[in-house]
């Protein structure tokens, strides 16, 4: 008898937990898992730091859209009258993203954290040195720290990207990227006194 109540408390509690499980499953159809979203953000990442036409058509869909006043500041260097325009998409099409990033050079991308609800992989990055060769960039670097949102559109399992990235934002250090490419100067005249001393 006593062994009848405890293995039916355990059904219980196997009930009750596979009953909590499915009330946490995600419901939508196709929900990414980790590893498709480990996917997602390396395909990123490689767009940034190894770029190539084909990734980009590869990995992006073709309405790809991308969010980054940090780009457009870079773009602008900082000015507030530059081409680029604040609170709009920076990149609109993906053919204007090959245009602008396909003209970049690559810059180091470190992934920090990848988080991920069924569409949406959301990631925190470290990099980048805009000057690869510290001896000959403008300024000592500084460390740039970003985080990227990366909406995504099913493809289809049978494709091997089953996620594309359909928009991006993006926002990064980006006054710490401008004081390493030289942009802008820093407000801290004791710094500023001992380069120009030492130049
Ligand atoms: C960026 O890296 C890719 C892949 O290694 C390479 O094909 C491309 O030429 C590099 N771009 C630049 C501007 O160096």
């Amino acid at each position: 008898m006593r062994s009848s109540i405890l293995a039916a408390a355990g059904l219980l509690a196997i009930g009750a937990h596979a009953s909590s499980a499915i009330a946490n499953a995600c419901v939508k159809p196709n929900c990414m898992n980790d590893q498709s979203a480990n996917q997602v953000a390396n395909n990123f990442k490689e767009l940034i730091s190894a770029y190539t036409n084909t990734a980009a058509d590869n990995y992006l869909t073709t309405d790809f859209t991308d969010y980054s006043d940090g780009v457009s500041t870079l773009i602008n260097s900082g000015c507030p009258n530059g081409p680029a325009t604040l609170g709009v998409a920076t990149f609109n099409s993906r053919d204007a993203f090959k245009a602008g990033q396909g003209s970049q050079p690559n810059i180091t991308f470190e992934i920090l954290n990848v988080w991920h609800n069924c569409d949406v992989v959301t990631l925190r990055w470290r990099g980048p040195m805009p000057n690869p060769d510290a001896a000959s960039a403008p300024n000592p670097q500084t460390q740039v720290i970003g985080i990227i949102v990366l909406e995504t559109k099913f493809n289809g399992y049978a494709n091997a990207q089953p996620f594309l990235i359909q928009t991006v934002y993006s926002e990064f250090n980006s006054g710490s990227w401008l004081y390493d490419l030289g942009v802008f100067v820093p407000n801290c005249p004791g710094q500023v006194a001992e380069r120009a001393c030492a130049a």
